[in-house]
């Protein structure tokens, strides 16, 4: 099959398209390396892609995709977008709105205008739940974002939906919880608590530490990712979580237990925008789209902490 896949150079993108390769595809990957972090990691998160006669990069931004590429997939991922909770207030939020609302709704436009029949399934995110009362959402909790970021994605997720009613184009949005796992990016926690333990770096803690997450393995947002690519829906909305809730005190013990390392924690005020606790209801995903989470955190963050401690070696040497 011929699939398009936005944000392809990213962490979870650059997963996606391995599996794609592996399940025989034939991709068309369009990131515009953005400078959100280093552009020289979303490089050689291409590597392994670009050696392969089935993966052609488009370097370009989503809103100047030409109409040719999208006519030609029969399926879309868009992953493409300015992830991050805390930089999404004050003038960063115009990236927000570029990236995540404007080239959204282009995507759509664009996939609407074609005359070949496609699905789209959307990287949304736990955050359009915000603060909830309940210790794991189904689909049907009420939307109430805490972010800029979680407003984005939300207004992602109803452009899908008002394009998807008007027109035969089939929507799957995915609302992810916390994905970790090797690429992760540098941003996020697990990344900045393993890289801590591995150089003796400090590791800015925001909060008390018993903020608590359903962190998410890469490879299971990759089986989630390619169960919506044909799961018989005209437009639907699933949670993708790991199934567990564990606290960034917790997050912290596991990584010094398996990295032998202590980590040198510094605490800081709660951040703006941050959720106090994420919990998924999984009981329509497994019911309907087939997912079940497979990766116990502990080995999950094994392969982390081992691909990264890889880079720190490379990087060591050079
Ligand atoms: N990582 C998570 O925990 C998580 C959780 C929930 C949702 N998501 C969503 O999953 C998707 C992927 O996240 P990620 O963590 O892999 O982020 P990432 O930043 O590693 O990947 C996103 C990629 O998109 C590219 N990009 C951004 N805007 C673009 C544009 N307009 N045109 C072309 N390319 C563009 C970037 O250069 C980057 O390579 C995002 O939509 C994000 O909102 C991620």
């Amino acid at each position: 099959m011929q699939v398009l896949v936005t944000g392809c150079a990213g962490f979870l993108g650059s997963h996606l398209c391995e599996r794609l390769l592996s399940d025989g595809h034939h991709i068309t990957g369009v990131d515009a390396l953005t400078d959100s972090y280093d552009p020289q990691w979303k490089l050689r998160n291409l590597d392994r892609l670009c050696a392969s006669e089935r993966f052609d990069f488009v370097h370009a931004e989503v809103l100047k995709l030409k109409q040719r590429l999208v006519d030609d997939a029969q399926l879309i991922f868009h992953l493409a977008a300015r992830p991050g909770v805390r930089t999404s207030w004050g003038p960063e939020f115009q990236h927000y709105l570029r990236h995540n609302v404007l080239t959204t709704q282009r995507l759509l436009e664009r996939a609407t205008l074609s005359q070949t029949p496609k699905r789209i399934v959307f990287a949304s995110s736990s955050s359009v739940y915000g603060d909830t009362p309940v210790e794991r959402v189904t689909e049907e909790h009420p939307t109430n974002p805490v972010s800029p970021y979680g407003i984005t994605k939300l207004a992602g997720e109803q452009l899908c939906s008002v394009y998807a009613n008007e027109s035969c184009l089939e929507v799957i949005t995915l609302r992810l919880f916390t994905v970790y796992g090797p690429r992760q990016r540098p941003d996020m926690a697990f990344h900045r608590l393993i890289q801590a333990a591995l150089t003796g770096s400090k590791f800015a803690l925001f909060g008390d530490g018993r903020q608590q997450r359903d962190f998410t393995f890469v490879q299971d947002v990759v089986e989630a990712l390619t169960l919506a690519g044909h799961v018989p829906a005209h437009s639907d909305t699933f949670n993708v979580a790991g199934g567990g809730r564990v606290s960034m005190n917790q997050a912290i013990a596991l990584v010094e237990e398996i990295s032998g390392c202590r980590i040198n924690v510094e605490r800081q005020a709660p951040q703006s925008g941050d959720v106090r606790n994420t919990g998924a209801d999984l009981s329509k995903s497994r019911a309907v789209l087939g997912y079940s989470p497979r990766v116990k955190l502990r080995d999950g963050l094994r392969a982390q902490i081992e691909s990264m401690a890889e880079r720190v070696r490379a990087a060591s040497c050079a």
